[in-house]
């Protein structure tokens, strides 16, 4: 939904030469130029401590647009979507950066509007600095019409989220504010959605009754690359458990909305993390399990364990890898474990909701060849593979009354249809001022409240850690926390 019809042509990035800019943000922005879908006049002003000229950071941007659209890179796109942008050379805490914005942000530009987006894609530690200085310096005004965008983590736990917020509230209107969690902008989480509410052969089953457990799952071969500072003070749970794998869990087990806006959906989604059973301080071993990587391989070369890249403390036990299981006990859900399950140095790249329904409720089978027919699965797979797969059993072709299990698969995407990254989506949503696929502060805060206990006692537990080789899928402890001997990691297609 749409909050405001006016839109932003000024589009100011902080921490411009950082990484998640150069990964992220500048090839969806430049992407969007190529589907013709940024509003023409719109300007952008790029923001960094290095001592550039504008020329210059036009070369970076080039360079940058280069390698990361490789194949999509297409030369006159660039070109325009380069000479959109200004550099502002400064210091996040220095006012002095703040005014030489306004006075840019204050020429006129073809005439348009002096409307902009802030986006903050910076350390959350500079947050409160740029917060201050943008409404100090009188950015924050006019209210309603400039948005500022925060990127995750919201907050390191509970307290420091709601203060952040009460920071964010006092210099800008709610609905100036999109905290993003790039996972609910992408197509295959939007998807399940769909293939939940638009489908009616799959609610009747998507219950206590039928479903057994699920499995949500986020693995990456890659390690920390070059972000030790930020990454050895959050550990996996807060990168990635607290927000990416929670909003995931709360898309599969949400009701359905009333009607598709902003907040009718946020509302269901924290109707869920409202219902998750709290996990007291004596049962955080058997929810959850943590574990760092050791030196190992991948894709047959050698990579270093965790404590030695570069920029981690030597004795670090922040975790890399974290396994947790939740209960939401609601009329849906109850007695169904959710595992929760995200790593770095992992064996392969996946992410993956895998629900695992139940045995028949009569073994009709059971003295044939096959002694015991395995459960179905359905398997919403969200990359890099984009598809929906049901597991079912069929006769096997023969005089013999033998079973095979057989994949009904839907790739999602046709083969002509290109995919769009997260960012895409959801830059263009904030320019269109539409928050529906945005966080509402009260998902941020139930969600700390849910994973609370898990870090405040691992905060006090710092004398060890599991290692796990790079390239394998974790250690067996991480079993642990299954309920029942049959249920055991689902780690591929
Ligand atoms: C980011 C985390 O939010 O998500 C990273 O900070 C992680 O550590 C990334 O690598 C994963 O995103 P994606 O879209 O590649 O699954």
């Amino acid at each position: 939904m749409t909050d405001n019809p006016v839109f932003p042509c000024n589009f100011v990035i902080f921490g411009a030469t950082g990484n998640l800019a150069t990964k992220k943000l500048l090839p969806a922005l430049c992407r969007l130029e190529q589907a013709g879908r940024l509003p023409e006049g719109m300007q952008f002003i790029a923001t960094g401590r290095r001592e550039w000229n504008d020329n210059e950071w036009k070369e970076h941007l080039r360079s940058v647009l280069h390698e990361r659209l490789q194949a999509r890179f297409d030369e006159t796109v660039c070109n325009h979507f380069v000479q959109r942008f200004i550099y502002v050379r400064g210091e996040l805490h220095d006012l002095a950066l703040y005014q030489q914005l306004g006075q840019e942000l204050a020429k006129p530009r073809m005439g348009i509007c002096s409307n902009a987006v802030f986006y903050l894609s910076i350390k959350p530690a500079d947050f409160q600095s740029v917060i201050k200085n943008l409404d100090k310096s009188g950015l924050a005004q006019p209210r309603g019409l400039h948005r500022v965008v925060v990127e995750k983590p919201f907050g390191e736990d509970i307290e420091s989220a709601q203060a952040l917020n009460r920071l964010l509230h006092e210099h800008f209107d709610e609905q100036q504010i999109f905290r993003i969690d790039h996972y609910l902008g992408k197509d295959t989480v939007q998807n399940l959605m769909v293939f939940r509410f638009a489908n009616t052969l799959i609610e009747p089953l998507w219950n206590r009754n039928f479903i057994d457990h699920i499995q949500i799952t986020a693995a990456e071969t890659m390690g920390i690359e070059n972000r030790a500072d930020y990454y050895d003070h959050a550990g996996a749970l807060r990168d990635m458990l607290q927000n990416h794998l929670m909003q995931l869990l709360t898309v599969v087990a949400m009701e359905p909305p009333p009607v598709m806006d902003a907040d009718a959906l946020r509302d269901e989604k924290v109707k869920v993390l409202r219902s998750i059973r709290p996990i007291s301080k004596r049962s955080v071993h058997a929810h959850a399990f943590r574990a760092q990587y050791g030196a190992g391989s991948i894709d047959g070369e050698h990579v270093v364990g965790y404590q030695d890249e570069p920029g981690v403390e030597p004795q670090s036990i922040t975790e890399t890898f974290v396994a947790a299981k939740f209960y939401i006990d609601n009329w849906r859900w109850r007695g169904v474990p959710f595992y929760l399950r995200t790593g770095k140095r992992l064996a392969e790249t996946r992410s993956m909701v895998a629900i695992r329904l139940r045995h028949p409720p009569q073994q009709l089978f059971r003295s044939t060849p096959l002694e015991s027919i395995s459960p179905n699965w359905i398997i919403l797979s969200i990359q890099p593979e984009e598809s929906m797969r049901m597991e079912v059993h069929v006769k096997q072709p023969g005089l013999e009354m033998n079973t095979r299990v057989i994949s009904l698969n839907a790739s999602y995407r046709k083969d002509d249809e290109v995919a769009l990254d997260a960012y895409e989506t959801l830059l263009l949503d904030v320019v269109h001022g539409d928050r529906t696929l945005f966080i509402r502060f009260d998902e941020v805060e139930w969600a700390w409240r849910v994973v609370d206990p898990i870090l405040k006692s691992w905060a006090q537990e710092r004398d060890f850690i599991h290692t796990y080789p790079a390239g394998s899928w974790g250690l067996f402890e991480a079993n642990r926390l299954f309920d029942a001997e049959d249920q055991e990691w689902r780690n591929s297609l």
